[in-house]
């Protein structure tokens, strides 16, 4: 961690809730910050670059008290919240109210007023923040639904901004958003960015009915016309960008002799099963992992399967562990868990190797080279981007991807074996078909989604919302300047790519 030098302005400016940082501490005790290498930072980087870019957000824990640093060459400006905030904005307000809301209410949401004013309050600290570093006539990209009132708030301060929002989880249905008693002031707080993306078309359609239900606006796909209180009106694009992953990195990852060699040991470890299958979640109750258990369970309990042919590994993260609803999940899964191996599993065989723990980015993609099944059953995504790193992972173009029509990637990944999660007959089904596809069907398969991934990567998919942005904002200034060459986008780079 450097240096408290003087606030610097920039032209490039990342909102999001967390900062994309991880703690590391040196054998000799001491701390730092390295940027975690998810897919956002990867996309980012390079704009990043190019632009002089900021990241502003929390570091993950409360009462950090960190002043501005540099990780791996980005700028991180953090954003501080105390115990009290961690409670209320964080696992109250964004993860026990809004999120199971905007999960088609799979948990019933909780709506209380402190959450609300805490998460009003918190998000005019991040606006606070993203304006202090923001040049003149920046561009400013806010993420996800923990600071849906920023771009409203950002824009009453400094009108001079270019303004994105993505929403990378999904938008609900008006019957289910209206429950909200703050819906309206959503709804205003998003419609301060020039473009507001979501990974459906679904979501986008979702939102701009509630905008028409909600304000006198009027909409005409893929354009609001937000009319501002001087009597002006203003536009705001409304999209699906659907997001992706780091395709090419993701590959050569799983191409690394060292993951070849522990996806065989992962293998070897688990007894050579014919069939490995995997499930890969955050622990949460959107993923369906309950569903899954149910069916493969049925199939082993019916003969249908073997747990001396096939193995689940199913690796659970743990996630928002002060939340209720997320404890009591993990005792259901983990009882589900327990019983089918207490019924079914033999002394060398094993029907469910489960592990509650996050792994490394290389472990990840051994065991997606190691499972000959993924199992996505998520009962709502917004994307799912397990399944793009499993269909990036295998190279050889074998594998089977099974996917719920419930997560934003079965709109790409056509060529999946698609199923309903709550339909357990059916997903007992697809599983077996999955288990026992011919070799040349799973190629002609993965090779379709292969391309699908490889094409639209999580590069493309920064470089059209940013285009998205810099066009609307141009229209918007009613001025020839590019914000894509300020951003570092010049013509010529965009068409060499
Ligand atoms: C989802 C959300 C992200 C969030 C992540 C992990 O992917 O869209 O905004 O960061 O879950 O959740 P957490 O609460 O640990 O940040």
């Amino acid at each position: 961690m450097s240096s408290t030098e003087p606030a610097r302005e920039y032209d490039f400016v990342v909102v999001s809730n967390r900062l994309p940082v991880d703690r590391v501490v040196a054998p000799d005790g001491t701390e730092s910050w390295a940027a975690s290498p998810g897919g956002l930072v990867a996309a980012l980087e390079p704009v990043m670059r190019a632009a002089d870019g900021a990241w502003v957000g929390w570091g993950g824990q409360p009462d950090l008290g960190l002043t501005p640093f540099e990780a791996d060459g980005i700028r991180m400006i953090p954003v501080d919240l105390t115990a009290v905030d961690v409670e209320y904005y964080y696992e109250g307000f964004s993860n026990d109210t809004l999120w199971p809301l905007y999960h088609d209410v799979i948990s019933p949401p909780s709506f209380h007023r402190e959450w609300w004013e805490s998460y009003v309050d918190v998000n005019r600290r991040f606006a606070r923040a993203a304006a202090s570093v923001a040049a003149e006539g920046a561009t400013v990209w806010v993420h996800d639904y923990q600071l849906q009132l920023v771009p409203k708030m950002l824009r009453e301060s400094r009108p001079d901004l270019s303004i994105g929002f993505f929403n990378h989880i999904p938008f609900p249905p008006y019957g289910i958003f209206s429950q909200l008693p703050w819906r309206t002031q959503v709804v205003e707080g998003l419609l301060g960015a020039d473009v507001i993306g979501f990974q459906r078309v679904a979501d986008a359609g979702n939102f701009s009915r509630a905008v028409r239900r909600l304000t006198g606006h009027a909409t005409k796909s893929p354009v609001i016309e937000v009319a501002e209180d001087d009597g002006r009106t203003r536009s705001v694009i409304v999209r699906p960008f659907p997001i992706s992953i780091d395709t090419a990195n993701f590959e050569a990852l799983a191409r690394k002799a060292s993951v070849q060699a522990r996806a065989k040991e992962i293998r070897e470890g688990l007894g050579n099963p014919r069939t490995i299958m995997l499930g890969v979640d955050r622990l949460d109750y959107t993923k369906g992992i309950g569903h899954r258990l149910k069916a493969y369970g049925e199939l082993l309990a019916e003969g249908a399967l073997k747990v001396e042919d096939v193995t689940l590994v199913q690796v659970a993260s743990p996630s928002r562990e002060r939340v209720a609803a997320y404890m009591a999940l993990r005792d259901e899964i983990e009882l589900t868990v327990g019983r089918i191996n207490g019924d079914l599993s033999t002394i060398s065989h094993q029907a469910i190797s489960y592990h509650h723990h996050g792994y490394p980015r290389e472990e990840m993609a051994a065991l997606y080279v190691a499972a000959d099944v993924l199992l996505v059953t998520a009962l709502r995504d917004g994307m799912n981007l397990v399944a793009k790193e499993y269909v990036a992972s295998r190279f050889n173009e074998d594998g089977v991807l099974v996917l719920s029509e419930f997560a934003g990637a079965s709109d790409e990944l056509k060529k999946a074996l698609r199923i309903n999660p709550h339909d357990i007959d059916g997903l007992k089904a697809r599983i077996l078909d999955a288990v026992n596809m011919p070799y040349r069907e799973q190629q002609s398969r993965m090779r379709s989604l292969r391309k699908r991934v490889a094409e639209f990567d999580v590069q493309r998919w920064s470089r059209e919302f940013l285009e998205a942005l810099a066009e609307a904002t141009r229209t918007r200034r009613g001025t020839g300047a590019d914000v894509l060459d300020e951003l570092g986008l010049s013509t010529e780079t965009r068409k060499a790519d």
